[in-house]
């Protein structure tokens, strides 16, 4: 896909709009619990997780973080909610890609995710947008059934 002005310009607004109006903020009572930080800075994600059957049945976030973190920890929830965990393993593994710059499968819609591949180009942030991710990944690893 090509990088343009107009697809920047759009994504950074998706981006934003997440960052202000947050999904899935919050705590799921008696969740799986995955609390991490980021150490470049310190900033926090306090990730709560529902998983029943081996689906990914409700995920909540809190923290303090920049707009990337937070935005892309919003995003997570919201792309994870409903998935199998298999499905948000592979997920990670995509959006890991995407922020590597590599090529990355595309098979499945990523939706605003997407919105987040120009941190790519910004080697400082990589570290923000993949935060939630991170944090996702361990708490799904950590499931027995995984
Ligand atoms: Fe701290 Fe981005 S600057 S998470």
């Amino acid at each position: 896909m090509s990088f343009n002005g107009n697809l920047d310009s759009l994504y950074r607004q998706v981006i934003m709009d997440h960052y202000k109006n947050p999904r899935n903020k919050g705590s799921i009572e008696d969740g799986l619990t995955i609390d991490m930080n980021n150490p470049t800075c310190g900033d926090r994600i306090h990730l709560t997780l529902q998983v029943e059957d081996g689906k990914v049945t409700d995920a909540k976030f809190d923290g303090e973080g920049c707009s990337i973190s937070m935005a892309s920890a919003s995003m997570m929830t919201q792309t994870i909610k409903g998935q199998d965990t298999e499905t948000a393993l592979k997920l990670a593994g995509i959006f890991s890609d995407m922020m590597l710059g590599k090529d990355y499968d595309d098979s499945i819609d990523l939706g605003d995710i997407e919105a987040l591949q120009g941190v790519s180009k910004f080697p400082a942030r990589i570290k923000c947008a993949t935060l939630a991710w991170k944090a996702m990944e361990k708490g799904i690893s950590s499931q027995p059934e995984n």
